[in-house]
């Protein structure tokens, strides 16, 4: 059966491991292979112990036959974009289990939670290149907010943003 729940501390490993994977086969063609290569399980897996046990963000997981397949996460908005409070963190579903509709129960939990923190509005940062995703976003109604650099291990990137001015704006 799938599932969407919140993360527990227990789950931070299987979040690492899609995170690595995901990782991978998503950022094959953008990123250099020897960087792909050196994320390391133990590293993710405390990160994310830390990032669910701080609770200064909300994480879900979406399980598929008993087993964590994707997760998203989301919070306070992190860089200072003026018209935004709420921010969709990441958003990761394992390639085999992609086009299933877990993405977008994942962003239903990610927005109840940035609800029940107060936060009336999103936005998402997602690589340039990364096509497959941002045709997700604007099939939820994203808009497109701007562009700007970002480095990723030793590569020069472009990142692009995609808003919802309210929540009740996201479509599912
Ligand atoms: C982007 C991602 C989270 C979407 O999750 P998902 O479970 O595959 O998406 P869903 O099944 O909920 O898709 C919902 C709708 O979004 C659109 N969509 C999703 N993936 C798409 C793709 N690859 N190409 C075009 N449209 C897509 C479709 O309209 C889809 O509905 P449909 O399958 O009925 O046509 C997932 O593909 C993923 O983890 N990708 C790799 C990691 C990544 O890029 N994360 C985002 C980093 S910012």
């Amino acid at each position: 059966m799938d599932v969407i729940r919140p993360a527990l501390l227990d789950d931070a490993p299987a979040i690492a491991r899609v995170h690595i994977e995901s990782w991978r086969s998503t950022y094959r063609r953008l990123l250099a292979a020897d960087f792909l290569d050196s994320l390391a399980l133990s590293e993710y897996t405390n990160r994310w112990t830390r990032f669910i046990g701080d609770g200064t963000s909300r994480v879900y997981v979406a399980e598929d036959g008993g087993a964590v397949v994707g997760f998203a996460s989301g919070g306070h908005e992190r860089a200072g974009e003026v018209a935004y409070s709420g921010e969709l963190y990441a958003i990761y579903v394992l390639d085999a289990f992609q086009r299933r509709g877990h993405g977008l129960e994942l962003v239903r939990a990610v927005v109840g939670g940035l609800q029940e923190m107060g936060l009336d509005d999103m936005i998402i940062w997602v690589l340039k290149d990364n096509r497959p995703a941002r045709l997700f976003y604007e099939r939820l109604g994203g808009i497109y907010v701007r562009t700007q650099p970002i480095t990723v291990g030793s590569a020069s990137l472009e990142e692009v943003s995609y808003g919802w001015p309210r929540l009740d704006l996201v479509r599912y």
